[in-house]
């Protein structure tokens, strides 16, 4: 396996799976349709990796484009990361959603169906299983009704993979892996890249790292009455790095195990929750910045604690999440304090 084709390579997860990728030895060719990221990534990567990705902007949901970037490159294997991600967007505009994450992945499933392209890497999420009833949550987890259209693109996701492998696994030997990952946060340790959200951040860590570097006056912490020991959510956070290998874990498992008529599942998280206060507290200590932040009402739709147990990836991918909450916050930090300067330098 060489070549890979990776969508939504240009992201926050999709630009680090990139730079382990290269580093692994495997030519890269990025998809990006440049919706929630910037060009500039292309450089960065290369400035990390000493040597420059192929790069095609392309939204994949065009029939067309797709199929012609499949012909050109005859990827050995597709990591499929390209979708819209945020939650209460999907609310507003559930069409949006449906259309870009489902049209996509339909396209591509044609696009590796015709090109004789075996190995897919499918981005899902622990979302899928809602507010589990018991902890920490294993792959056998009940998946619970979807609270928003992103969380039913992401189930539909994973069910369209499995309707398409029952039928064609055999015309040319197809496997797939769905990863659901529990909260990916930092950055790469060179601080070239990281999570670089178009707008006002939804997420927690750029929400931290805007503050402190005083691009937002203030984080809102939602909800300190929970039923968790601080009052505040619980989350697997996991440093993205240690993510970015396990899709390179899960291309390898593919090529030396047969998966049969579904795609295996794999929880991604370090099996440890962290509260929203644990991560400003790590960050605080790892930046020396005191953060600015007040508690705020409840998000709707927020679960209140969640975490992985990651047993099967360990054992089955050879994968466990090495990095600690402090190296997240400290990388997470780098990175928003380079890309303050290369921002206020250009203007
Ligand atoms: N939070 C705040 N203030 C903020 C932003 C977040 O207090 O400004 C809190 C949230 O209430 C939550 C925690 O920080 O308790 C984490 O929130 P994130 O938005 O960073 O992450 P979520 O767990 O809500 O969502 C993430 C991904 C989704 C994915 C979901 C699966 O962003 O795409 O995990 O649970 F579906």
């Amino acid at each position: 396996m060489k070549t890979i084709l990776v969508t939504g390579g240009l992201g926050f997860i999709g630009s680090h799976t990139v730079v382990e990728l290269m580093e692994q030895g495997f030519d890269v060719v990025i998809a990006d349709n440049l919706s929630n990221s910037q060009p500039e990534v292309v450089d960065n990567i290369a400035q990390i990796t000493g040597k420059k990705p192929a790069f095609e902007q392309i939204n994949l949901t065009d029939t067309e484009r797709t199929k012609q970037l499949f012909q050109t490159y005859k990827p050995n294997g597709v990591i499929h990361f390209a979708a819209f991600k945020a939650v209460g967007e999907s609310v507003q505009n559930p069409l949006k959603y449906y259309k870009n994450n489902l049209l996509s992945l339909i396209n591509i499933l044609e696009g590796m169906r015709e090109n004789h392209t075996d190995y897919l890497v499918f981005s899902s999420s622990c979302t899928v299983y809602g507010q589990p009833e018991k902890l920490p949550v294993t792959e056998q987890t009940p998946i619970k009704p979807a609270l928003s259209p992103y969380g039913n693109t992401k189930q539909v996701a994973e069910e369209i993979i499995n309707d398409f492998l029952k039928v064609h696994q055999k015309e040319h030997n197809f496997q797939a892996i769905s990863l659901r990952y529990f909260n990916p946060i930092g950055a790469h340790p060179s601080g070239l890249i990281g999570e670089l959200p178009l707008g006002v951040p939804d997420n927690l860590m750029p929400y931290i790292t805007q503050t402190a570097i005083g691009k937002r006056p203030q984080l809102k912490v939602f909800g300190n009455d929970y039923h968790t020991p601080d009052g505040t959510c619980i989350r697997d956070y996991l440093h993205v790095c240690d993510l970015a290998k396990a899709h390179i874990a899960a291309l390898n498992y593919m090529q030396t195990h047969q998966t049969l008529g579904q795609a295996e599942v794999f929880n991604l998280g370090t099996g440890k929750g962290f509260s929203v206060l644990d991560v400003i507290h790590s960050f605080e200590r790892t930046s020396g910045v005191k953060l600015n932040y007040e508690f705020a009402p409840k998000r709707a739709g927020d679960i209140e604690q969640i975490w992985a147990d990651p047993t099967k990836a360990n054992l089955q991918l050879g994968w466990k999440a090495e990095l600690s909450l402090d190296d997240m916050t400290a990388t997470a930090w780098k990175w928003e304090q380079h890309h303050f300067a290369v921002t206020s330098d250009k203007q």
